[in-house]
């Protein structure tokens, strides 16, 4: 690292719209795996804990962290999963062998507990079926539980189980990853692209408004990747709403570069699906446009993790608890930048997860909940990006890296609130060297710069933890003024930043 000046410029213009934000971009995700349910969102013997059991610091932080939706009950765990032990008595749930994660599933805690849960938390539920081990029948009786007013057989047993109303939930995944040779169940992209649809068109039977999202590729390195959703739309694509896309971030694979350049992964892979989603349209000749379900995506050094292998059949196993640095937290910033670049198509995101497992918040077991240092740029562009996305065309240095070739060293983006004139630039420095920005906000009018919050450390590899769970945390950086409608402003070496402009 040396301490060069880099120069960088970029406008805002209100005129350069996307899309609105779109607040589902800011979803997570709770899995059967790890210590995310069990130990994580619920822990009954937690002092903590409510008279349910849902961890209510826990719950704090989950309304902190601004969660719109939250997807449930997998991942790898919903493709050899009963919905049906989740519910009624407890005493009466069956203990089950956990597949995917190889460990004892007590289903105490269930599609009711859920849906008390995401009420708490105050989160649009986001259901998965099961089309690893089940299918049509299994998928119809779930939403015929949850959606469906009564006078049937699974419609009264909610009702008896403590629900009169209907869950009324409108989003659900049409399996997951089933393109991985990992998954219980895997298919084809000719076997998934049927039962998607067919799935699909019995739900819709059931409840009409309901959102249905058909899984994509595990990722973009699959072999199978763009041929999987082509065969999946070709067969699907007047059934679907969205079509899913899932890439976890390893730092331990890449040179430090080119992990800080994952948003360039991100943003190569939207596109290449995009295409694909819009190329079978045309064929079909189709108006409507498939959706992006973003619907896992992460940090995760996930070459660290080691297969269960004929480990012990036990209860919650911790799992990929990864501790976050100031980098983790600057490349998830980006990823978020990136998905909000993308908002004329993402209409869905999930951080994958939420709780202990890869997750922005963790907990110990007797002890605490705290912040991760990933929970930060999440949480405050959740809050700060209002109205609409504004396209921004950054100029600044490139470098180069091992994995991606030459990148931006500058990640930006925009939001402007039409009701109150607020706008909001993000902007990521990926290089290692600080870099100066010249912002041109002449077209926003008379405008302050109000706040400058920024995210970065002078050991990119500090860490949160139990013992100091504040140790990372973003702060504020008194403003430069607005002259004649610029502005100019430091972004730290390998920094998250947000710059809020208001109306003078
Ligand atoms: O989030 C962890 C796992 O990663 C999920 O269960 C699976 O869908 C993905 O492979």
């Amino acid at each position: 690292m040396n301490d060069a000046r880099q120069e960088a410029t970029v406008s805002l213009d209100p005129a350069f719209e996307v899309a609105p934000v779109n607040r589902r971009v800011f979803g997570s995700f709770v899995e059967h795996m790890g210590r995310c349910v069990y130990g994580g969102i619920y822990d009954p013997g937690h002092p903590h804990a409510d008279e349910r059991g849902l961890r209510a610091d826990v719950l704090e932080l989950v309304r902190e962290l601004g969660v719109s939706v939250v997807r449930y009950p997998g991942g790898n765990f919903v493709s050899s999963y009963r919905w049906e032990d989740g519910i009624g008595p407890l005493a009466e749930r069956p203990r089950r062998l956990n597949l995917a994660w190889r460990c004892l599933e007590t289903n105490a805690f269930g599609l009711g507990e859920f849906m008390d849960w995401a009420a708490e938390a105050d989160i649009e539920p986001m259901m998965t079926v099961n089309l690893g081990t089940r299918g049509v029948a299994e998928a119809c009786d779930m939403l015929e539980y949850c959606n469906h007013p009564g006078g049937t057989h699974l419609s009264d047993l909610r009702r008896k189980h403590g629900a009169a109303d209907p869950y009324d939930i409108k989003l659900w995944c049409l399996g997951n990853e089933m393109d991985g040779p990992w998954q219980v169940g895997q298919k084809t992209p000719h076997e998934y692209g049927r039962i998607a649809a067919e799935t699909a068109k019995a739900m819709r039977i059931i409840d009409p408004s309901i959102e249905l999202v058909a899984a994509g590729s595990s990722n973009s390195g699959m072999a199978t990747f763009g041929q999987w959703e082509a065969t999946l739309l070709e067969n699907a694509y007047d059934q679907v709403d969205y079509v899913s896309l899932h890439h976890y971030f390893d730092p331990d694979t890449t040179d430090a570069d080119s992990f800080l350049a994952s948003g360039v992964v991100m943003d190569r892979f939207i596109s290449d699906v995009v295409s694909t989603c819009d190329a079978i349209g045309a064929k079909l000749r189709r108006t409507k446009r498939i959706g992006l379900s973003f619907d896992e995506w992460n940090v995760w050094y996930q070459s660290r993790f080691t297969e269960p292998g004929d480990r012990e059949w036990i209860d919650s196993p911790a799992l990929i608890e990864d501790d976050y640095s100031v980098t983790d937290a600057v490349v998830v910033g980006d990823l978020l930048l990136t998905l909000l670049r993308h908002a004329d198509r993402v209409a869905i995101a999930n951080q994958a997860q939420l709780v202990n497992v890869i997750a922005p918040i963790r907990t110990a077991g007797d002890g605490p909940a705290w912040r991760q240092t990933v929970f930060h740029p999440f949480a405050l562009t959740a809050r700060l990006a209002r109205g609409v996305v504004l396209r921004t065309e950054p100029r600044g240095p490139r470098h180069d890296t091992d994995a991606h070739g030459e990148v931006p060293a500058l990640s930006t983006v925009a939001t402007r609130d039409p009701e109150t004139g607020a706008c909001v630039l993000f902007a990521v420095n990926r290089s290692r060297q600080p870099l100066d920005l010249s912002v041109d906000a002449r077209a926003l009018g008379d405008t302050t710069l109000a706040e400058h919050i920024v995210l970065a450390d002078s050991d990119a590899s500090a860490t949160n933890s139990a013992a100091e769970p504040e140790r990372v945390r973003p702060r504020t950086i008194t403003p430069s003024g607005v002259d004649g409608g610029r502005c100019a402003v430091r972004l730290p070496a390998v920094s998250w930043n947000a710059l809020r402009f208001n109306p003078r």
